[in-house]
C-alpha cells in the first residue's frame, strides 16, 4: 500500500482538490491518498465552495473531505508527502524529527518535466478563474504521480 498525503495552508481549497484528483486516477485498493493543512482555521470544514464546483465540473465529488491539520505523526503514516508551495514545505519539513522525515517531503509541481520549483498559487482570495488553473496544474500533476504509480 503506497500512502500519498497533499498538503497545503488551509486544507480547504488546494489540496483536497489534488487529493480527489489524485484518487481518481488509481487504484484506492492499493494507493491510500489524503490531504491536511499546516494551519488550523479551517478544521472541520468541507472544502471551499470553489473547490467543490471545479471538482464536480471535471466530475469528481469531493464533499466527503474534512479540513484537517498535519501533525508530526503523518510522516509515520505517509510514504510521500507533496507541499502545494515552497511555504507548505518550509512549514513541512519544519516539524520534520530526522533525514527520513524529510526525504518524504517533496514541491508537489515538481513531477512536472520543468521541475523548478514553482508554486501551485494560493487562490483562496482570488475569483472562480484560480480555481480552474490551480485544478489544471494539479490534473498534470497527478498525471504524473498516477503513471509512477501505476507502471
Ligand atoms: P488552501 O487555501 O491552503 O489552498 O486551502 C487557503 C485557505 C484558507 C486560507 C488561506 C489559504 N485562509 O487564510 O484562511
Amino acid at each position: 500500500m503506497k500512502r500519498i498525503l497533499m498538503v497545503c495552508l488551509g486544507n480547504i481549497c488546494r489540496s483536497p482538490l489534488a487529493e480527489g484528483i489524485l484518487k481518481s486516477k488509481v487504484d484506492c485498493k492499493n494507493v491510500l491518498v489524503d490531504s491536511a493543512g499546516t494551519a488550523s482555521y479551517h478544521v472541520g470544514e468541507l472544502p471551499d465552495k470553489r473547490s467543490i464546483e471545479v471538482a464536480r465540473k471535471y466530475g469528481i465529488d469531493i464533499t466527503d473531505q474534512r479540513s484537517r491539520q498535519f501533525t508530526v505523526v503523518d510522516f509515520d503514516n505517509f510514504d510521500i508527502i507533496y507541499a502545494m508551495d515552497k511555504s507548505n514545505f518550509n512549514n513541512i519539513i519544519g516539524k520534520s524529527r530526522n533525514n527520513d522525515d524529510v526525504k518524504k517531503v517533496k514541491l508537489i509541481l515538481n513531477e512536472l518535466d520543468n521541475c523548478d520549483d514553482k508554486n501551485v498559487p494560493d487562490p483562496y482570495y482570488g475569483g472562480s478563474q484560480g480555481f480552474e488553473s490551480v485544478y489544471k496544474m494539479l490534473d498534470e500533476a497527478c498525471n504524473k504521480i498516477a503513471n509512477k504509480i501505476n507502471n
